[in-house]
């Protein structure tokens, strides 16, 4: 499973790249707007130049026609870009004029079964399905992508499945063992990933006894 970062933040980026662990960049406005630049088609070329994999930026117009004129231009910045649609009905106009124009979209603010399979006729190169926010109002995120996996396989559908929303390790566990595509990691919860208190509690062990061979005590 590929691992994206569900950030626009550079330093945490180029952290996580350093490490192996970051196939491609996802942002939104919001994540943007986090960051305070007001350059963001720099910002996003920069993120590009950092991750060398797929970098999605988010179109703000709500109309198809607006939508498809700013993901021409996000396409153009490099050839990393890749734009992300809002799933309304004026959206999937424009994912599948985008996707005619061969520029990659990723289908974002998924909710539903539906929303899934509509994308995917639309031609969109990724889907992402929001587990966390689902949780949040009373569902099992993790269901939709069960059955994205389940629809895709059935009709052979390419569209790769991005988790998104992800808030938690399990998020991300579950998600291989479904087998989609790729995860989109917050990096707070990277750390996490790699975080266990029986190596924590290994680790403090070994240095002990270590330290103690080290002063001579040891027999
Ligand atoms: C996905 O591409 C979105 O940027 C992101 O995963 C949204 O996550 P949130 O629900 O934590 O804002």
């Amino acid at each position: 499973m590929k691992f994206f970062i569900d950030s626009a933040n550079l330093e945490a980026i180029r952290e996580v790249k350093a490490m192996g662990m970051c196939d491609g960049v996802t942002t939104n406005p919001s994540l943007m707007a986090k960051e305070g630049r007001t350059d963001t088609d720099a910002l996003l070329k920069e993120i590009c130049a950092i991750a060398q994999g797929p970098v999605s930026g988010e179109v703000t117009a709500l109309d198809a026609a607006g939508m498809i004129e700013e993901g021409k231009r996000l396409a153009a910045l490099d050839d990393h870009m890749v734009v992300k649609v809002p799933t309304t009905y004026e959206g999937l106009k424009a994912i599948a004029a985008l996707s005619g124009e061969g520029i990659p979209v990723n289908a974002t603010l998924v909710f539903s079964t539906n929303q899934c399979l509509l994308v995917a006729k639309a031609g969109a190169a990724y889907v992402s399905p929001f587990v966390g926010r689902l949780d949040d109002v009373g569902e099992d995120g993790m269901d939709l992508i069960a059955d994205a996996v389940e629809i895709y396989q059935n009709y052979d559908l390419e569209t790769e499945i991005i988790v998104a929303s992800v808030r938690s390790p399990m998020h991300v566990a579950d998600s291989a063992l479904l087998g989609a595509d790729i995860a989109t990691i917050p990096p707070d919860v990277i750390k996490k990933l790699v975080a266990h208190p029986l190596t924590d509690k290994g680790l403090a062990g070994f240095m002990k006894d270590w330290e103690k061979l080290q002063g001579g005590t040891g027999s």
